[in-house]
């Protein structure tokens, strides 16, 4: 790979600069993330689960504080003490995603009858927990991947999320939702496709990982993404105005769109590394 390319994933000689606003950004975004998980397994969790409450609201505090010093840094800041920052993180992310696991265990193994939190919105929650990890130490090693292969890998870890939210959103919906019901259950159909269609894409690596094939991938996902992104959106306002029947948290309806953003950013900031760079690697 070449280091003068400054995608998001594609660069190996990472220049310093580069290095604290790309930590800076993903620790902002996923810190409030984790943040919010904690906040929707307490709410998921049994009056009696007082060890479980507890320990979800350590960690909410805990990416809170860490949310705040990531806001208090600048891309001045010295990239040494913000490479010691990602490796805290990192080890708070971890954390995380082992309670989330625990918490995992305990449901599918009928320890937590009444509890109201799905098993794969748990699981979601412990692979984004898993991505944020990963990332901090892609970013600290320096060593982060070909394009091509972030391309592919990115989409197929996003469009998981993506089907996963169309899913939640139909399930805490109220039934008598009908119309929005059904909305909800097309997206998880088009996202579980696109899903599949990514693998495939990527079991005929690297084969399929010419411009043309990459590129119609994105445009593609994008589509549907952007209309996921618009249906969260207008969910998320009428959940606030109160004008549907659901169980769904405001905050949660927010924090699923948020993520979609994410992912529309992450395409784009691709799509004009594929189309703009003149050597693309192999
Ligand atoms: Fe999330
Ligand atoms: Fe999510």
């Amino acid at each position: 790979m070449n280091g003068d390319d400054t995608s998001l994933h594609a660069d190996t000689g990472v220049t310093s600069g580069l290095f604290v606003e790309r930590s800076l950004n993903e620790i902002r975004f996923w810190a409030r993330i984790m943040k919010e998980h904690s906040l929707f397994l307490r709410l998921g969790f049994r009056a009696e689960d007082t060890q479980l409450i507890q320990e979800a609201n350590q960690f909410y505090r805990l990416f809170e504080q860490i949310e705040q010093t990531a806001h208090s840094f600048n891309n001045q800041t010295d990239p040494e003490q913000i490479r010691r920052f990602n490796s805290e993180v990192q080890q708070a992310a971890t954390n995380i995603f082992i309670f989330k696991r625990k918490v995992l265990g305990l449901i599918l193994t009928c320890k937590l009858p009444g509890a109201n939190n799905f098993p794969l919105l748990v699981d979601h929650v412990s692979r984004e927990a898993n991505y944020f990890r990963k990332r901090l130490i892609e970013l600290n090693e320096g060593k982060l991947q070909a394009l091509p292969d972030a391309i592919i890998k990115e989409n197929v870890f996003f469009l998981r999320i993506m089907a996963d939210h169309a899913k939640f959103i139909g399930h805490l919906l109220d039934p008598s939702e009908r119309k929005l019901v059904d909305v909800a259950r097309n997206f998880s159909n088009d996202f579980d496709q696109l899903l599949f269609q990514a693998r495939d894409l990527e079991s005929m690596r690297p084969q399929s990982q010419t411009v043309p094939l990459l590129d119609q991938f994105l445009d593609q996902n994008r589509v549907s993404v952007a209309s996921l992104r618009d249906f969260k959106k207008t969910a998320r306002d009428l959940i606030e105005q109160c004008k549907i029947k659901s169980i769904i948290h405001p905050l949660l309806a927010d924090h699923v769109f948020r993520e979609a953003d994410r992912f529309l950013e992450i395409i784009d900031m691709f799509d004009a590394h594929l189309t703009g760079g003149s050597s693309q690697p192999g």
